[in-house]
């Protein structure tokens, strides 16, 4: 047994994983369910570091140091449970499997309990950057028991990106806490694509501006409060000309976004805590909407809108500040959703700790992350990003420019669900009193679902449909 650690299943994001450990001097056994990828891997990058490839899982295991330490790096679902369930009678007490796939978070909590009862430590580790983040450095969000993250700690510190000198990777906290928190991840992934995409799209049709000339808009952007790593991809995009046509590449994509589902997880997980998540569940209904393109084909030519006209003044630099108040909400919203699960499941996250470890090697890494990690680190029981004078401050300062494209863009034509909603959630999260007080009056009437007032203790009933009369529901 000289091996480290062991990834199985070498796919480009395990194979680039295994490469990154190995590459500072790991001893890193690597294993695929099919022997051939194993070989081509090897016949690739075995000089790169000390690898001990195995034909079997057998073999594989039988190459590990105990406690063994064994990265899973399979396709999310069914296969983890696979690869599981034939480990399992091959491991001995206290060896530790790590998911380092985007599996959903319930079933990582199903695993550990699985793996907990065969005497077997599980880890389920959200690794976020693509296939480059996972060979140069990712962001790391390792969640499960504290023994076996303390085994594991400094090969996962020592592949991570690094921000400032401090990696990209924390114990996030027990069980479905990592997998949890790389959800999330995603999500405000979302929303940040999503948001961008309605700049593209606003610039395009009310700005009349060309692929090319957008591109150079968002590099410009890229030196402000925007900087980050999406927004600078935006403008690399958006300038790459097409081989074929000698156009912009974009504008030969088809308008159909796909998903694998970790963006619908986290909208679902916020209805069911409750948490207003209108950013994200946006986001995810434009992607669901873009999908539909043979009904919008149709539509497209019988549903009437607006004649077009000319954008206002300024509106390049409206949108840029109509970006920037929708993003701070969407985190805002994100981080508030975080909050919410760390209390329905005991994990007592540290936000300002994820905000750092989203500073590099993510996807949705951002100079603005640092904004929001010192406001974690000045008020730790934050109930909503908005409420920092930081933060406060950017969306006032925005807010004019964000109802400008709000309106415009209602005017022109143009569909802008995270813009508005992000908007609507701002204007309902600071009023003091809002209309629900009718809602709760109608739920009274039509189902005598009771109401409190504002002006007494207890639970209160309108007979609506007898005498009219007040009664107090609760003794
Ligand atoms: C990452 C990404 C990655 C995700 C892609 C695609 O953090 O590296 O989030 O995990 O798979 O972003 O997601 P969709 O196919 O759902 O857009």
């Amino acid at each position: 047994a000289t091996s480290r650690i062991g990834v199985t299943g070498l796919a480009v994001m395990g194979a680039n994983l295994a490469r990154n450990i190995a590459r500072r001097g790991v001893p890193t056994a690597v294993h695929n369910r099919t022997t051939a990828k194993t070989t081509e891997f090897m016949a690739a990058y075995g000089e790169e570091g000390p690898f001990t490839p195995a034909e079997s899982l057998e073999d594989f295991v039988a190459s590990l140091e105990t406690p063994r330490r064994i990265i899973v790096m399979v396709k999310a679902g069914r296969p983890v449970d696979a690869v599981i369930e034939e480990l399992t009678p091959l491991l001995d007490e206290g060896d530790i499997i790590i998911d380092a796939g985007n599996s959903h978070f319930p079933d990582t909590v199903r695993r550990t309990e699985e793996c907990a009862a065969n005497g077997l430590r599980f880890m389920g580790i959200g690794v976020s950057g693509g296939e480059e983040g996972a060979l140069l450095g990712p962001s790391i969000m390792p969640g499960g028991d504290p023994s076996a993250y303390a085994e594991v700690e400094e090969i996962l510190t020592s592949i991570a990106a690094v921000v400032d000198g401090t990696p990209c990777c924390t114990h996030v906290g027990p069980g479905g806490a990592g997998h949890y928190v790389k959800m999330v991840h995603n999500g405000i992934e979302y929303a940040d694509i999503q948001l961008i995409a309605e700049a593209y799209d606003l610039l395009t049709h009310v700005g009349g501006l060309d692929a090319p000339a957008i591109a150079k808009i968002f590099e410009e952007w890229n030196t402000g409060d925007l900087e980050s790593f999406l927004i600078e991809i935006t403008a690399k995009v958006l300038a790459k000309t097409d081989e074929k046509t000698g156009g912009p590449l974009v504008d030969v994509i088809v308008d159909q976004a796909e998903q694998k589902g970790t963006g619908t997880w986290t909208a679902v997980d916020a209805l069911g805590l409750g948490v207003p998540l209108t950013g994200i569940t946006e986001a995810v209904f434009a992607r669901g909407l873009s999908a539909l393109r043979d009904e919008r084909r149709a539509a497209s030519t019988t549903l009437a809108g607006p004649t077009p006209g000319d954008g206002p003044d300024g509106l390049v630099d409206d949108i840029r500040q109509a970006l920037y108040a929708s993003k701070v909400v969407a985190y805002a919203q994100g981080f508030a959703q975080m909050r919410a699960a760390s209390k329905a499941n005991d994990w007592d996250l540290d936000l300002g700790a994820m905000a750092t470890i989203w500073r590099g090697g993510c996807i949705i890494r951002a100079q603005f992350l640092n904004r929001i990690r010192d406001a974690y680190a000045e008020h730790p029981d934050l109930d909503n990003l908005l409420m920092v004078p930081y933060f406060t401050q950017a969306v006032a300062d925005a807010q004019d420019a964000w109802r400008r494209v709000v309106v415009t863009a209602t005017q022109q034509g143009v569909a802008i669900p995270a813009f508005a909603s992000s908007l609507s959630y701002y204007d309902g999260y600071r009023r003091e009193r809002g209309p629900a007080n009718l809602i709760q009056g109608l739920r009274d009437f039509f189902g005598a679902h009771t109401y409190r007032r504002t002006d007494a203790e207890g639970s209160f009933h309108t007979r609506w449909g007898q005498d009219g009369a007040e009664v107090r529901t609760d003794g």
